[in-house]
This record gives structure tokens, C-alpha cells and sequence, in this order.
């Protein structure tokens, strides 16, 4: 198998250099000067090798499925399995996206600004910039007096959920138009540490992961809807506060499981590995902590404990140990039954992404080793940076001090395969 497989990488490459980008929305592939049907048999018969070889390492790969929990990051690379393999040739893992709105700003003070809650981004088309609403009216109809045709003018209240709010301009530069561009998505479940992550990923200059954007339930309605919000991230033309002055060399946003993931996972695999979305999977191994973390933070959201506001994520060790005070009552009953069901989701999603670029990462794996994250810029092709986060743990310390009914709970899950989620402790 693998010799075969070698030289059709070597095609691979070849094909490659002869990819050419220029000022287009579109990629073009210029065919080979010559090429006679031999040769196109031969690359034919190269590129079927490598479908069965890669389908091989595919089926390989389900089977530690259920091994996913004692497994430390794992990354694979491989191309998608499908039939018309040379098709997927064509769209490589890099991109050169132009936006639909880009037009160039026309208007001074981009650069990155710290503001107030009483100030909010003033934007035109992508190029944002710190404002006071009633200065961004002023601004907005200075310009419009010059320009007809800029597509959207808006302003944004600032973000409470942003971190450190620092605001940036979006406005991708003339000089990162040739900048190659990953695309990604971060899909994950509630309460596993992605808010955290996503910040992390965030402090890099060349990253923006644009939040939780299928959060909205109109926006993923059904599939087309669904389709256009990522041909909206992914063509740069979706602006949010991750929107970054710098050139972009990964674009992405946070993706829950059960926001249409699940329920559309044919359509959104094949729109992965037809545009070369990578996947980044972040899972909680403790399945019990996260459980709390839910139960919590869905009491909050009626409860709203820090002074009428619901944060489900904190920057300070006050308000985290504020939240923490409240301990939740976990249905005992249904305890061995959730925590199987969301094991159950978790090897759901990696059998349907299987032929997809990715990475798993576990959520306790990346609190208790920061070089976890050299591997997610590896994985990302980015040149390497120390990500930091201002966000502060809000469950921490030994679970007994958590639950209200921790007898209960100890009882129902000793002897269970997860009785070990008891006694793990660890710190952020
Ligand atoms: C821009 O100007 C046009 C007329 O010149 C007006 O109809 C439109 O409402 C203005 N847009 C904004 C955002 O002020
Ligand atoms: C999808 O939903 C949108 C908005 O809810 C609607 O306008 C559109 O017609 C729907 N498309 C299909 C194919 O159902
Ligand atoms: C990161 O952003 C900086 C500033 O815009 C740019 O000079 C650099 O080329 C970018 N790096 C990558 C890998 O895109
Ligand atoms: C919330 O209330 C505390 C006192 O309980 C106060 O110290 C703090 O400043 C308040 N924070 C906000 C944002 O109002
Ligand atoms: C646990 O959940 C089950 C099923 O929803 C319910 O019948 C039971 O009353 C719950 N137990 C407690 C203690 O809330
Ligand atoms: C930390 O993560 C790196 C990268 O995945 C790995 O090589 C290393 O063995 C890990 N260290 C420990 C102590 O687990």
C-alpha cells in the first residue's frame, strides 16, 4: 500500500505548485500542460490506492472510539473519504478569502482601543471602530453623504461577554489579502471549557474564533440557514468582537453539538471537507463536574446571583467563588443514565467526523498542560504564541464541597465505570 500511496503524494504535490491564487473569489487550477490519458489513467489509479488506503486508516480509527476517554490529544490528518477523492485535491487546507463587504475604510482610528460599557463598535461594512453611539451616527451619516454604496452601517453595544474588552478593527488590510487562511470550528458540548479555550485561541493575533454564532435558533433552523452563516464566517464576512486588526491565519467559531451539529452532520461534514474546515473536538473527560457546571449554571440564569446579571463565564476569583456558593442537587436516579448518554454523544460525533481534518482535546488535558496548546497551534499552522485567558474557574476544589446531595451521588456512582470521576481534582 504504501508505496503507491507515497508517490501519489508526491502528484499531490505537484498539483499543488500549480495552484495559483490571484484575485479571485475562486481558485484556480491550471491542468497540466500535457497530459495524455495514460497519465491521466495513471493518477486516476493512484488516486483509487489512496481512497481504499485512506479509508483503511479510517476504519482503524473507529475502532478506538470507545477508547476515547483514556486517550490523550490526538492529532489526524488525513484527507476526507469519498469516492471522487480528486475533486477534494483541488481544495487544499488553505485559503484566500475575499470578502463581500470589504471595501477600504475611508476613515481614521482602527486601531485596537480599550473602551468602556459605554461605548460600542461603529461599523462600516468590516471596518469597526470604538464609538459612542450618538459619535457613530455622526459618523455614519458623514460618510453616507459620500458613499452610497457601502453595504451595512451598524452600531454594536459593546460586548459584555468579551474578554478584556479590547476592541478591534476588522478591516483586512490590502497587505493580508495573500495571507493563507485555516478555517475551523471549535464543536464542543455546554460546560466543557470551550469559553475558556475560545479566549485562549482569541489571544493570538492571527486567530478569530467568533463565538457561539449558531447559538440563535433562527440561524440554524435548517440547513441552508445553517450553510450561509458558514460561508458567512468562512468568507470573512461575518464580523463579531474575535474580528481582528491583524491578518487572519485562522478563522473559526465555537459550535455546541446540539446546535444542529448531530442533526445535520451529513451536510456539515461533507461542507467540511469540501471547503477544508478542520475540526477541533473539546471534551470534558469528567462528564460528572460538567453535569454540575450545567446544573449551576442553568440555576444562575433564573437566579442571576452576581448583582441581577447572569455570567456563565467569570474574571475574577470573587465572583467565581460567589457562583460556587451555589450547590446543585444532581438526580441521583438518572445520574449512571446522563453520564452514559453524554459518553454516547461524544462517540457519536467523532464517528461522523471521522474522515475530517481534527484535533481532540480534553478540557482537564489542557488545564494540566499548557504544551496542549502548542499542539492546537501546530494543528492550526500557526506560528507559535503563549495564549492566555483573564477567565477564572468558577467550580473548583474536591466535588464533595459542590453537590448538596453528594451522598447520593457517591452511592449511585461507586462500583459504575465512572466512580473515578469523584475523586479527580485539578487547577486552572
Ligand atoms: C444614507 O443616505 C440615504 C439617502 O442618501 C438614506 O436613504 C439612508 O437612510 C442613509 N443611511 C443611513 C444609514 O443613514
Ligand atoms: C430555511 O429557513 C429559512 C428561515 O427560517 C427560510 O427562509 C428558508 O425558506 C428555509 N429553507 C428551507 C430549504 O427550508
Ligand atoms: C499575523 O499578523 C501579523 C500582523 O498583521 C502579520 O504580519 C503576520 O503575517 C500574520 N501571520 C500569519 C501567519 O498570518
Ligand atoms: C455588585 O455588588 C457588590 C456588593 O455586593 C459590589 O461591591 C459590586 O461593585 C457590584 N458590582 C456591580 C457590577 O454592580
Ligand atoms: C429524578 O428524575 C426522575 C425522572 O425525571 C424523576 O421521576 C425523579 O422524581 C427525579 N428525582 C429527584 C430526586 O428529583
Ligand atoms: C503535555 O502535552 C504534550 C503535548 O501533547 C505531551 O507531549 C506531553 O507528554 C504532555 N506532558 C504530560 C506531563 O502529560
Amino acid at each position: 500500500m504504501l508505496p503507491p500511496f507515497s508517490l501519489y503524494c508526491f502528484f499531490i504535490g505537484r498539483m499543488a505548485d500549480e495552484i495559483c491564487f490571484f484575485n479571485k473569489d475562486t481558485l484556480i487550477v491550471k491542468a497540466p500542460k500535457r497530459s495524455p490519458l495514460a497519465l491521466r489513467m495513471v493518477v486516476l489509479l493512484f488516486a483509487l490506492a489512496c481512497g481504499v488506503y485512506i479509508c483503511l486508516i479510517c476504519l482503524r480509527q473507529t475502532r478506538f472510539n470507545d477508547k476515547i476517554r483514556f486517550l490523550n490529544v490526538r492529532v489526524i490528518e488525513e484527507q476526507p473519504c469519498s469516492a471522487s477523492g480528486m475533486k477534494n485535491l483541488e481544495i487544499p487546507n488553505v485559503h484566500f478569502p475575499k470578502p463581500k463587504t470589504f471595501s477600504s475604510c475611508g476613515f481614521d482610528g482602527f486601531l485596537k482601543r480599550k473602551v468602556d460599557a459605554t461605548r460600542g463598535w461603529c461599523c462600516v461594512a468590516l471596518c469597526c471602530t470604538p464609538l459612542s453611539r450618538s459619535d457613530c451616527s455622526d459618523l455614519i451619516s458623514a460618510i453616507n453623504g459620500s458613499r452610497s454604496s457601502i453595504a451595512e452601517m451598524r452600531f454594536e453595544p459593546s460586548d459584555p461577554r468579551s474578554d478584556g474588552s479590547e476592541v478591534h478593527s476588522s478591516n483586512p488590510k490590502e497587505e493580508c489579502g495573500c495571507n493563507p487562511v485555516r478555517f475551523f470550528a471549535i464543536l464542543s458540548m455546554q460546560r466543557s471549557g470551550s469559553g475558556w479555550f475560545e479566549t485562549l485561541l482569541n489571544s493570538h493575533m492571527n486567530v478569530s474564533s467568533n463565538g457561539e454564532i449558531l447559538g440563535a435558533k433562527e440561524r440554524r433552523s435548517n440547513v441552508s440557514t445553517i450553510i450561509d452563516m458558514l460561508d458567512k464566517v468562512y468568507n470573512l464576512d461575518f464580523f463579531t468582537s474575535a474580528s481582528k486588526n491583524e491578518c487572519s491565519a485562522a478563522v473559526g467559531f465555537k459550535w455546541m453539538l446540539n446546535q444542529g451539529v448531530m442533526q445535520h452532520h451529513k451536510e456539515i461534514v461533507q461542507y467540511f471537507n469540501k471547503r477544508g474546515v478542520s475540526a477541533i473536538f473539546l471534551f470534558r473527560r469528567n462528564q460528572l463536574r460538567r453535569m454540575i457546571s450545567l446544573l449551576a449554571n442553568s440555576y444562575d440564569s433564573q437566579a442571576k446571583i452576581l448583582n441581577g446579571t447572569h455570567k456563565s463565564h467569570v474574571h475574577s476569583s470573587r465572583e467565581a467563588q460567589i457562583l460556587a456558593n451555589y450547590k446543585p442537587k444532581v438526580n441521583a436516579t438518572l445520574l449512571i443514565h446522563n453520564l452514559k448518554e453524554a459518553e454516547k454523544t461524544i462517540a457519536k460525533a467523532l464517528e461522523y467526523f471521522k474522515c475530517t481534518r481534527k484535533i481532540v482535546l480534553y478540557y482537564e488535558d489542557i488545564v494540566s498542560n499548557r504544551t496542549k496548546l502548542v499542539d492546537v497551534q501546530e494543528f492550526l499552522r500557526l506560528p507559535y504564541r503563549e495564549l492566555t485567558s483573564s477567565q477564572v474557574k468558577i467550580h473548583s476544589g474536591p466535588l464533595s464541597k459542590q453537590i448538596e446531595n453528594w451522598g447520593d451521588i457517591q452511592k449511585a456512582i461507586t462500583g459504575t465505570p465512572y466512580e473515578s470521576f469523584l475523586n479527580q481534582d485539578y487547577q486552572l
